[in-house]
């Protein structure tokens, strides 16, 4: 158990793709409201079935609230930004979260479709670990449809395996032990700059 859960920060990072696209990746905002649901709105129905294991178009009010407002020292979400001021557009998000008092969090993510295929979940997916690393946290978990061959290999070249689960047989528990990570080479943190 953890003695205190304390605010995790996420000072913004910029990262450079596979093709030279500079993204920035910060923390969510409160007013990242419309920014957000357009994101959602802007992936395919497969990704966000892929994501959200459900069919819904835009995130519930509720949902979104959830996601704009992380609860402290349990949650982080992140967004990947492109562009400046109005112009800023979400192109994906990736989140962790934990029960209060547990060791474990549970990580997704989700790219917009126009930005697959460039390195930026593995690279989203590094950021998370690495913060829930910090912040005390000794094993990351993530739900994946058994379908989602690319989630579910990307996860296994970071260090998850696939964990027992009673659950929907339709879905992969994956886990991976944090504490084992720590100090791997090319873990920088937080506030690295990209590679
Ligand atoms: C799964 C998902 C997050 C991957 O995002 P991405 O930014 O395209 O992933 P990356 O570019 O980091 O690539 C991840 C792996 O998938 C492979 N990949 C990416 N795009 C691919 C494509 N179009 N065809 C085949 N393989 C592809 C990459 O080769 C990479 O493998 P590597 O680790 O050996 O390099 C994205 O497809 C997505 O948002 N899907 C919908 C939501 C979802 O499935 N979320 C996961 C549930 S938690």
């Amino acid at each position: 158990m953890k003695e205190a859960e304390p605010t995790i920060e996420f000072a913004p990072v910029v990262l450079t793709l596979q093709r030279g696209q500079r993204v920035t990746v910060r923390a969510i905002r409160p007013d990242d409201r419309e920014r957000l649901q357009s994101a959602v709105r802007a992936l395919s129905e497969e990704s966000r079935y892929l994501r959200f294991m459900g069919v819904l178009r835009e995130l519930s009010p509720q949902l979104l609230e959830l996601a704009l407002h992380p609860r402290v020292g349990r949650e982080l979400q992140l967004a990947a930004v492109v562009g400046e001021g109005a112009e800023e557009t979400i192109v994906a998000g990736a989140r962790y979260s934990s029960e209060a008092g547990s060791t474990d969090c549970e990580f997704a993510i989700a790219v917009t479709d126009e930005w697959h295929g460039f390195g930026l979940a593995r690279r989203l997916l590094e950021l998370l670990m690495q913060s829930a690393s910090r912040h005390g946290f000794a094993r990351m978990e993530g739900y994946i449809l058994a379908s989602n061959t690319r989630m579910l290999g990307l996860a296994r070249r970071l260090g998850f395996v696939a964990v027992e689960s009673s659950e929907d047989p339709a879905v992969r528990k994956v886990r991976c032990d944090l504490t084992r990570r720590a100090g791997r080479s090319g873990e920088s943190g937080d506030r690295s700059v990209a590679r």
